[in-house]
């Protein structure tokens, strides 16, 4: 398997992996002590401010059951749950997120409202219907198969139930340099359009009720990330830090494209709110 952090996956493509390879390398590279070091607890562009906002747009309540797929370390959900009262079950493809947020869970006195376990966005593990809400910040565009993770939304939301992402936009081509498997892992490379992001909610029979722009938090973003590589570089190079076979150069060199990218306007960041239309046919109606 390809590691994220090393120089040859730079040049490795997302599509010549097996899913399952690609979902791993993205697991590996959001545990690791360089994407806490760089990334801080949020692992998305507007921190929690947009995950606030995401959940007043889905009007979280107390009360409600809310999927958190994809939910990295935690943050987010645990954030949901102290702000909107509502009981969250987070999923993720690291089992050492799992287990940090359950660990953070537990010492934020959640035990029985915030819960995290293993799962893979594309077969989730829970009965239809289940759930009230379901988010997804900013991972929709690292999963190989969108659309059968659309479709899992749908199918674990009661009728009516919400869906809501965050996610980096991309319309036109990018940089070479921006194509590689450690630009897909760093959410750029496989990155929709919004209207993708509408058409793939579409499609799992959704119907779309909000989309906003919030590009500047995406250059926010990137700018702290390439401050952040700066002094992990120098605590490095002064033995003050330990990042084990972390590619500076590759980080650097996708931050720098990146932020062109985002002043040609052909990467930005976008939120989505959609309502359940209907139940999406599928043959993997599950009750678990
Ligand atoms: C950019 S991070 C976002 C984490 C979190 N949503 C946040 O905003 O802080 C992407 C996350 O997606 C997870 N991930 C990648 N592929 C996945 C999959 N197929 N199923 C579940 N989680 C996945 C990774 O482990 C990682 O924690």
């Amino acid at each position: 398997m390809s590691d994220m952090t090393s120089g040859d996956a730079a040049v490795v493509r997302a599509q010549e992996l097996d899913p399952s390879e690609v979902k791993q390398c993205c697991a590996a590279a959001y545990d690791s002590d360089a994407a806490r070091m760089l990334l801080g607890g949020s692992f998305h562009p507007g921190g929690l401010t947009l995950t606030e906002r995401l959940g007043r747009i889905l009007d979280l309540r107390p009360g409600m059951r809310v999927l958190d797929v994809a939910a990295g370390k935690g943050t987010s959900a645990i954030f949901l749950a102290k702000q909107f009262g509502c009981d969250i079950v987070g999923i993720d493809y690291s089992r050492k997120n799992i287990e940090a947020g359950n660990e953070e869970a537990r010492t934020e006195g959640l035990n029985g409202k915030v819960a995290f376990q293993w799962a893979d966005a594309e077969d989730l593990p829970f009965p239809d219907a289940s759930f009230d809400a379901v988010i997804c910040e900013c991972a929709l565009c690292t999963f190989p198969d969108k659309q059968a993770a659309a479709r899992e939304f749908n199918r674990v939301l009661h009728s009516r139930g919400r869906a809501g992402l965050s996610d980096l936009t991309r319309d036109g081509a990018l940089a070479p340099e921006l194509e590689g498997l450690t630009s897909w892992i760093a959410c750029i490379a496989d990155a929709q359009p919004l209207s993708g992001y509408v058409a793939l909610l579409s499609n799992a029979a959704f119907t779309v009720s909000v989309t906003e722009r919030h590009d500047g938090a995406l250059a926010e973003f990137v700018n702290q990330v390439r401050t952040r590589l700066v002094a992990a570089e120098v605590m490095v190079r002064l033995r003050k830090l330990v990042l084990p076979g972390f590619d500076f150069e590759a980080a650097r060199t996708i931050a720098r494209h990146a932020l062109a990218a985002i002043r040609e306007g052909n990467l930005g960041y976008a939120i989505i709110a959609a309502s359940k239309q209907r139940t999406f046919e599928t043959s993997k109606a599950r009750s678990y």
